[in-house]
C-alpha cells in the first residue's frame, strides 16, 4: 500500500491513511484544535487512564468538538475488568474508534503494568482487546511496541493475538520499551508484522515520519497500510497536507507558521488565561524546533511573564515562511 485517499478501518471513513497519533501533554483540546486547521483524517486525544474513566464523569482530556471529527479515544491500562465499561463508556461519548496503549514506556505507567509492561503479558492484552471488542460498534484497535526489550521481541505475536481479539488495526512503534526514544525506529520489524498481518487486520507503521520521504519509504519497505504520525505533527500539523500533495503531485500548500502558533494562542486563551504561557512554552520546545534564528525567540518566550508578552514577541518575529514542511528529524 503507500498513501490513499479514501480508506476504512472498519465502517470508519476516512479521508486518507495518515493518522495522527495520541501524545500525552501535547495533543490537548487546544492543539487538537490546530490541527484540524489542516489535517482531515483521523487523529487521537491523548491517552487516558481506563480506572479514571470509569470513575469519573467527564475528562477535559477526551474534550471535543463535532468538528474535531474523526477522533480516536486511547485507554492506557491493564485491568480487563473494566475495559469493557471504559470502551463503552467512549462509545457512548461519541468518539470514531479506541485504541489500547502498549506502548508507553514511563515508569509511573509501566509501574502498575499498563502501557509498554504490557507487552510482557499477551494473555492480559488478549482479555483485554477481548472486552473491548465485545462492548463497542466502533474499531478498536491497539498501538505496540516491538517488546520490552531486545531479548523480547513480541511484536508479530501481538499481530497474532489482535486479529484473534477481533481488532481493526495495529500501529507499531519500531523500538523497544528499553530503548525509550533512542536510536531509530526499526521498521523492518513492521515488515514482519505486516507479512504475518496479511489482510487480517491493518498495519500502520510508525517512528520517526518526518517527511513525505519518509513516509514513502516505510510504505515501501514495509507494505504497511497506513502510518502514524507523532512528533512530526508537533513540527509541522500540515504534514499530512504535505504527504497527499508529494503522492498526488500537486502542489504542496503552504502554511503560515506565525498564522499557526497565534491561532494556537488564541486557542489556549480561549481555555484559559493563566496557564496559557506555559502551555506555549512546551508546545513551542517542539513547534519552533529546527527553525533558523530562532533561539532568541525561544529565550524570550521562556522569560516572559504571560501570554501578552508573548504574543507580541511572536508577533514582532520574521519568520521565513518559505517553505515549512518539517523543519527538521530528531
Ligand atoms: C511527548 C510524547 C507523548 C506521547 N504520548 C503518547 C500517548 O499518549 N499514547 C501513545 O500511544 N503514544 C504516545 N507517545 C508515542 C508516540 O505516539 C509515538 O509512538 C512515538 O513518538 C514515535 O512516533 P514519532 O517518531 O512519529 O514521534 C508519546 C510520545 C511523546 C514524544
Amino acid at each position: 500500500m503507500s498513501f490513499k485517499n479514501n480508506f476504512t478501518i472498519k465502517d470508519l471513513n476516512l479521508s486518507h491513511n495518515i493518522i495522527y497519533a495520541p501524545l500525552a501533554e501535547y495533543t490537548d483540546f487546544a492543539f487538537r484544535r490546530l490541527v484540524r486547521n489542516y489535517h482531515t483524517s483521523l487523529m487521537y486525544c491523548e491517552m487516558v487512564k481506563m480506572q479514571a474513566l470509569v470513575r469519573e464523569k467527564t475528562t477535559k482530556l477526551l474534550k471535543y468538538t463535532k468538528d474535531m471529527k474523526p477522533l480516536g479515544a486511547q485507554l492506557c491500562g491493564a485491568d480487563p475488568s473494566i475495559a469493557f465499561d471504559s470502551a463503552k463508556k467512549l462509545e457512548d461519548s461519541g468518539f470514531d474508534t479506541i485504541d489500547l496503549n502498549c506502548g508507553c514506556p514511563v515508569h509511573k505507567v509501566v509501574k502498575d503494568g499498563s502501557g509498554a509492561a504490557l507487552l510482557k503479558e499477551p494473555k492480559l492484552i488478549s482479555q483485554i482487546l477481548s472486552e473491548m471488542v465485545k462492548a463497542v460498534k466502533i474499531p478498536v484497535t491497539i498501538k505496540i511496541r516491538l517488546g520490552w526489550d531486545d531479548s523480547s521481541i513480541v511484536a508479530t505475536d501481538i499481530v497474532k493475538i489482535a486479529i484473534d481479539a477481533g481488532c481493526s488495526a495495529i500501529t507499531i512503534h519500531g523500538r523497544t520499551r528499553k530503548q525509550g526514544y533512542s536510536g531509530k525506529s526499526d521498521w523492518n520489524y513492521i515488515t514482519e508484522c505486516k507479512k504475518v498481518a496479511q489482510d487480517n487486520i491493518l498495519v500502520f507503521a510508525n517512528g520517526d515520519l518526518y517527511s513525505a520521504e519518509d513516509v514513502k519509504n516505510v510504505f515501501e519497505l514495509t507494505k504497511c497500510d497506513g502510518v502514524m504520525i507523532a512528533r512530526g505533527m508537533l513540527f509541522s500539523p500540515w504534514l499530512s497536507n504535505d504527504i497527499e500533495s508529494y503522492y498526488t503531485n500537486s502542489i504542496k500548500p503552504s502554511f503560515s507558521r506565525k498564522e499557526a502558533i497565534l491561532k494556537y494562542i488564541s486557542y489556549l486563551l480561549d481555555e484559559k488565561k493563566e496557564n496559557a504561557i506555559f502551555d506555549l512554552r512546551r508546545i513551542s520546545g517542539w513547534f519552533f524546533r529546527g527553525i533558523e534564528n530562532i533561539k532568541n525567540l525561544r529565550i524570550s518566550i521562556n522569560a516572559a511573564t504571560n501570554i501578552d508578552q508573548a504574543i507580541k514577541l511572536i508577533e514582532g518575529f520574521d519568520f521565513d515562511e518559505r517553505d515549512n514542511s518539517a523543519p527538521c528529524s530528531l
